[in-house]
């Protein structure tokens, strides 16, 4: 069959939003929006935290309905009333975050949205065709593991290969790279283009602005609700996409000042720590970070980075080995007992950092409620605690009506922000980052990586987990892989290529250039 039969084989040949309104009480989500996308084309859909982008999308996939407006397709109006309605016509749709189901196994969710599930023992159909798909495709997810043993960025795999697998025709992807690996990120845009030869429409929403140039045909640009102007992908670059954006020029070459590190803060010693699944996940793993240093761990999630993180931060047991913090052996003593300055910003912050039905000042202070700073003995001084928000607020620029917004309410990079702020605007000697960026928009990342950069001078020890290469090649002084548990390498980026990283990544070597551990 030829991509002309494919196409006429598609449902969808055009789609179009009239004038769309929502309106959640005074926030304008999405005023008058009118955007169109045709067969065989990737719209990338742009904006800063909170433009409206999720909103949009949510209606086109009939979790919101809107206030005022219409879907066409095929130039006929057509009632979205629930996402099984939008998937009856032909859309799928990749959700900003997940919304997996945690107990049950990768194929169990599967089976729960792929169109041609079997009523009764599903799974063994789910399991031959997650394994055909990742022969194919290389998109891999284990049919047999339970969501909540599998990291980030396992989580968005499956969340990805869920929707393709029901081969929509417009198929919407709200930040689906946001934890992936560079290398999978590829791989996805591969699928994105074959699906676009076969007729298959793809918005696209993301914050990385290579990625958008890199595959769409062309853009839209959201700020504060309202369509900002449209362009062809040929017409624009990354400085001049950011800058419509934000309204501003933004930074993305950092200057890092050279520095001469501190004191020891964070000594591992031949770490070991297993997963969920009782297999070891870290082994043997040695480092020590610095005063004045930003020390990155490299890794394709899964690698162990997770359990890595955990025992340092007293979340998990470890069975071998020592974590010491400025001279206190902090081994095994659960969160709390450390009585050292530890922040962390966990990876699956949404999921485990925040509590949506609580507002934001209450969220704020989450686990610092004992903090005599917050409290008069018997009671949490409120007043204080508003105050303390309103100052995260600024400071972090999360866009929000008031401080009592119930978080559920705010856009997802603006509970991102919400977190960092609440994690790092504190003092803190050593603070543990994983992926801190994801789902940020270009100047609120510009902020974030300029505030780690200030943190460093002033003194703090940072560790900083991210598959985001660029971002670890930008911000730190030495970079250790991580490939099946271990440290394969320690580098110094000044002094390594950023492919060679990449391989390491991947697994194919192991070294230990211009750095020690
Ligand atoms: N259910 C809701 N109730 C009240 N306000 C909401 C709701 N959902 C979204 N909003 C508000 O609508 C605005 C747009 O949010 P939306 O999630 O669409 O932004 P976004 O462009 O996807 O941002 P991000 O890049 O941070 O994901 C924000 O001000 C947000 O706080
Ligand atoms: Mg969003």
């Amino acid at each position: 069959m030829n991509w002309v039969q494919y196409l006429n084989m598609r449902k969808i040949l055009k789609l179009e939003l009239k004038n769309i309104c929502k309106y959640f009480q005074d926030v304008k989500a999405n005023q008058n929006v009118n955007i169109d996308i045709s067969s065989g084309e990737i719209l990338g859909l742009l904006g800063e935290n909170g433009a409206g982008k999720t909103t949009l999308m949510n209606i086109l996939y009939g979790i919101y309905h809107p206030d005022e407006g219409d879907i066409l397709i095929n130039s006929k109006k057509v009632q979205i009333k629930n996402p099984r309605d939008s998937i009856a016509l032909g859309i799928g749709m990749v959700h900003q975050h997940f919304m997996l189901i945690q107990n049950q196994s990768v194929a169990e969710n599967v089976a729960l949205i792929y169109k041609e599930s079997p009523q009764f023992f599903p799974s063994r159909l789910i399991q031959k065709k997650l394994v055909e798909f990742a022969e194919r495709y290389g998109l891999h997810a284990d049919p047999d593991k339970m969501v909540w043993q599998l990291s980030a960025g396992e989580q968005q795999r499956v969340e990805i290969v869920k929707t393709l697998l029901n081969n929509a025709d417009l198929l919407i992807l709200d930040e689906p790279t946001s934890v992936l690996t560079p290398q999978e990120a590829r791989d996805l845009f591969q699928i994105l283009r074959r699906m676009k030869v076969e007729g298959h429409s793809v918005i696209l929403i993301s914050h990385k602005l290579e990625e958008i140039l890199e595959i769409c045909d062309r853009v839209v640009v959201l700020r504060k609700g309202k369509v900002l102007g449209e362009s062809k992908i040929k017409d624009v670059n990354k400085k001049s996409l950011a800058h419509i954006m934000v309204g501003r020029d933004v930074i993305f070459d950092f200057h890092k000042d050279v520095l001469q590190r501190g004191e020891k803060v964070l000594e591992v010693i031949d770490l070991t720590v297993r997963s969920d699944r009782q297999t070891n996940a870290v082994k043997d793993v040695s480092f020590t970070v610095y005063r004045n240093e930003i020390f990155g761990i490299a890794g394709v999630s899964g690698n162990g980075q997770k359990e890595l993180i955990e025992a340092i931060t007293g979340l998990r047991k470890s069975v071998n080995g020592k974590v010491i913090v400025e001279s206190v052996d902090i081994t095994n003593l659960p969160v709390g007992s450390q009585n050292v300055s530890i922040s962390h910003v966990p990876e699956e912050r949404i999921q485990f950092g925040v509590v949506p039905n609580l507002s934001l000042f209450d969220n704020a202070v989450l686990k610092q409620h004992h903090n005599p700073k917050f409290s008069n003995r018997l009671f949490l001084d409120y007043t204080v605690i508003r105050e303390h928000a309103a100052k995260i607020v600024k400071k972090f620029q999360v866009d929000t009506p008031s401080v009592s917004t119930l978080v559920k309410n705010l856009s997802g990079g603006n509970i991102q922000k919400l977190i960092l702020g609440r994690e790092i605007s504190e003092d803190h000697t050593l603070l543990v980052a994983a992926h801190p960026t994801y789902g940020l928009d270009v100047g609120a990342t510009e902020f974030i990586r300029n505030h780690l950069l200030k943190q460093r001078i002033a003194g703090c020890a940072i560790l900083l987990v991210s598959e985001d290469l660029e971002e670890i090649y930008e911000l730190c002084d030495r970079v250790a892989v991580m490939f099946d548990g271990r440290i394969v390498g320690i580098m110094d980026p000044e002094k390594t290529e950023l492919e060679e990283i990449g391989l390491m990544m991947a697994g194919s070597s192991s070294k230990t250039i211009g750095a020690e551990a």
